[in-house]
């Protein structure tokens, strides 16, 4: 079955198309960093306008790199939440009418549960059960996965997400948006070891998190060396990435264990982070658990994920009719 899938949740206008959940034809992006740099975020607002410019040539694009003709499609699949309601229903509006026009199947997805499902798109997809990390730029939960659509949150972030934390550390060093990538380029050149920021939650069993405390910190650090904190932004940023590398790879490994789980998973837009990557790697060989971890190119937002998990959903007998609406906030 050739699913379109189409993604515009936040700031990435996407399509692609993917045969069976598993085998990706094409998978097409278009970034609005420039468009929301200026402001250091995203503006909702913006970003909805951008989708509606962009989001025919992306689809376009999607099928003739995928080399197919509309008329073979056979599903669409689109992001109907969470994410910012104005961007979400771009994509999903979208979607709608083209499943109509071509008389196809239309399934709206939950936007986490592609995340997770990225892991299928890769060669060596994990067996049922597993446990999931998944770290975005605006969620940080842990998963229990017990089969492509159902999934169990055994914890999640009180407050901001992992991605959130690095995109706010990135804006208090004037790094710009969006932080993730900039902060890690930095660490490369700084001591993770010279500034010992706080590691939250590390000493309890249970499986949530908490970043603000950690900003925090480096936000008080800034400002008690304010004189010279430009000097040493590389080490600044090093401590902060390390702090909450150790984190979420000691949560990660410990919650597996607990859950007597032998494949983990780590996805989300953090998961393209090469230090958490690294020491993710490192942790779960060391402890025997067969760790998955998406490309990089499928840990962001994309519609290949979209397109994989609304095989599922049609295959489960989930088609969405054409009154349904997006969603903003929703947890699994
Ligand atoms: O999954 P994603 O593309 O969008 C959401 O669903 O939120 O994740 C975006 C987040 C942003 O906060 C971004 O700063 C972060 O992922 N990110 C990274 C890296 N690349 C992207 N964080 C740390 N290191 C990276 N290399
Ligand atoms: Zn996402």
């Amino acid at each position: 079955m050739n699913v379109l899938g189409i993604e515009t949740s936040c700031d990435e206008t996407a399509a692609a198309v993917v045969v069976d959940g598993t085998k990706m034809l094409s998978s097409i992006v278009s970034s609005q960093v420039e468009v929301h740099h200026p402001y250091g975020g995203v503006v909702p607002e913006l970003a909805s306008r951008k989708h509606i410019e962009n989001i025919i040539s992306v689809v376009d694009k999607a099928l003739s790199t995928a080399g197919i003709d509309q008329k073979e499609i056979d599903a669409v699949a689109a992001t109907q939440g969470p994410g910012l309601a104005g961007a979400l229903l771009v994509g999903f509006s979208f979607a709608k009418a083209y499943a109509y026009a071509l008389g196809v199947s239309f399934a709206g997805v939950n936007h986490l549960e592609g995340h997770v499902n990225s892991v299928f798109l890769e060669s060596d997809p994990p067996p049922f059960p597993f446990v999931a990390l998944l770290v975005s730029g605006g969620h940080t939960g842990l998963y229990y996965v017990k089969s492509h659509t159902e999934m169990t949150l055994l914890g999640q972030t009180r407050d901001d997400a992992a991605g959130e934390a690095f995109d706010k550390v990135a804006k208090m060093l004037d790094l710009g948006y969006p932080g993730g990538t900039v902060i890690s380029n930095l660490s490369k050149k700084g001591d993770p070891g010279k500034i010992n920021f706080p590691r939250p939650f590390l000493d309890k069993n249970g499986c949530d998190f908490s970043f603000s405390g950690l900003k925090t910190a480096v936000n008080r650090y800034i400002q008690e060396h304010s004189d010279k904190y430009k000097d040493e932004q590389n080490d600044i940023a090093a401590g902060f990435q390390e702090a909450v590398v150790d984190v979420l790879s000691i949560k990660l490994i410990t919650t597996a264990k607990r859950q007597a789980a032998d494949h983990v998973a780590l996805v989300g837009g953090v998961a393209a982070n090469e230090r958490l990557r690294d020491r993710v790697k490192k942790e779960a060989a060391a402890q025997g658990l067969t760790l998955h971890i998406p490309s990089i190119n499928l840990c962001g937002d994309n519609a290949a994920m979209i397109a994989a998990i609304g095989y599922h959903y049609l295959k489960e007998g989930r088609r969405s009719d054409m009154n349904s609406d997006v969603y903003s906030r929703v947890h699994i």
